[in-house]
């Protein structure tokens, strides 16, 4: 017996390696690459004429650059995985090689406010970024981290540019901190001060003070969502890099663009669906087929939903298990008072205070939002008028939103109603 289950793990690990179609996962995730491994990747992909329009944009703006001008401030807006961190960073590193062989003095930081932070954290932090102070959790005024700043750029000449990325993601008194960047630093240091700010707000700015904002000279550029022949090529790059020749069905590629420029247009999500489908197959044990990437994009569907629900309030949660339940019973016309009754009757067994019927409907509209239902609202006669819901999930998707909803409820088995 014991013979048997060695041979058995080691037919099944000869299997898995014979089938292995990821030959170097790092390039399917960019946080496992090394900044230079990034940049190698990139320079492939802008060689083939993806984001030639941003980099000529971006280029001609630090273009004054290189005749002792001083470029206004800059702001990169596009909609997420659209490259703006990734472009930004590469070309201020290509700057930065420029001003070195023509011996033009230049530095840049990269504040990365990708989690929402208040002010005395984004100035920490960027303090941190140039060795101007250590890294404090408390007991340092605002000022005296401005003051640190101050006099650690007050000896520096030539251009200073700071990278705010997620530039919207100051929590409180985002206005200090940039009235700092934009009033009070420019004219306390001998260097000229280049900001360059990334959002995915189109109107991110326009929060500010209106007396910042008239002091805020800016630039704007836009990214555009990849198209699909774009989403081609950085794909294209990826297979070759990452996965074993060969292990390919045609049409693969192309489809995952098409997917992806249709539903997003994200670079990142484009690499995740090619991922998945690769990791599928390799569990499967045969080539990535066009429907191993249709199953991966399904699974990757579902984990979005469920993620949302798990994640959210437990009335939603409530509402959601309701809806979901009163249209196995009710599949044609479940109306807002019948699901009110489940709910209701959830909320008892879970042992949740029920909201009201009108605060049930705001619940409603939400998950219509976030695409979990359709409500119509119609006429009922002299009942006035109602939601009729619809689900709008596929089947195998209600049944794990079901099943993670009692998980998130602490139950294993579903919730027995009387209607
Ligand atoms: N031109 C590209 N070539 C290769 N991969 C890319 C490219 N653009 C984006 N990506 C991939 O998409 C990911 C997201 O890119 P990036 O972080 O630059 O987007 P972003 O626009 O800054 O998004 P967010 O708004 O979420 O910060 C990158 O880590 C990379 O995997
Ligand atoms: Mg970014």
């Amino acid at each position: 017996m014991q013979g048997s289950v060695h041979t058995l793990i080691r037919t099944q690990i000869d299997k898995a390696t014979a089938n292995a179609i990821v030959r170097n996962p790092a390039y399917l995730d960019d946080e496992q690459l090394s900044r230079e491994g990034q940049f190698a990747v990139l320079t492939e992909i802008f060689n083939a004429n993806v984001r030639d329009r941003e980099i000529r944009d971006v280029s001609s703006h630090f273009a004054p650059m290189f005749q002792n001008g001083h470029p206004v401030h800059l702001s990169v807006l596009g909609k997420t995985g659209t490259g703006k961190t990734i472009t930004i960073l590469y070309l201020l590193h290509e700057f930065e090689e420029l001003c070195r062989e023509r011996r033009i003095p230049f530095r840049q930081y990269h504040l990365d406010l990708c989690c929402a932070v208040p002010c005395f954290r984004a100035l920490n932090n960027l303090a941190c970024l140039m060795g101007a102070s250590k890294y404090y959790k408390r007991g340092i005024s605002l000022d005296d981290l401005m003051l640190a700043i101050e006099k650690h750029l007050r000896s520096v000449s030539g251009y200073v540019t700071v990278f705010i990325d997620e530039s919207d993601n100051i929590r409180t008194d985002a206005d200090s901190f940039y009235k700092f960047l934009i009033k009070r630093l420019p004219q306390r240091i001998e260097g000229k001060l280049i900001l360059v700010f990334a959002s995915n707000r189109l109107n991110w700015a326009d929060n500010l003070d209106p007396r910042i904002k008239s002091c805020l000279k800016m630039r704007e550029t836009i990214f555009d969502p990849y198209d699909a022949t774009d989403l081609q090529t950085i794909l294209e790059i990826r297979v070759t890099k990452a996965l074993r020749a060969g292990m390919m069905d045609e049409g693969v590629v192309p489809m995952i663009a098409a997917l992806s420029s249709r539903n997003h247009g994200d670079a990142r999500k484009a690499v995740d669906l090619l991922t998945r489908s690769a990791q599928l197959a390799e569990k499967q044990c045969q080539h990535i087929t066009l429907d191993a990437v249709r199953q991966a994009s399904e699974e990757i569907e579902r984990d979005k939903y469920v993620t949302l629900i798990r994640t959210g309030p437990k009335h939603l949660q409530a509402a959601l298990y309701a809806a979901l339940l009163g249209s196995e019973k009710r599949p044609k016309s479940l109306h807002t008072g019948d699901a009110y009754l489940l709910y209701d009757h959830f909320c008892g067994a879970v042992s949740l205070r029920p909201l009201t019927q009108r605060a049930f409907s705001d619940l409603l509209s939400e998950l219509d939002m976030y695409g979990f239902i359709r409500a119509r609202t119609v006429s009922r006669g002299r009942y006035g008028r109602s939601k009729e819901i619809h689900i709008a999930v596929a089947a195998p998707v209600v049944a794990e939103l079901k099943s993670t909803i009692l998980a998130c409820f602490g139950m294993v088995g579903p919730v027995v109603t009387r209607r």
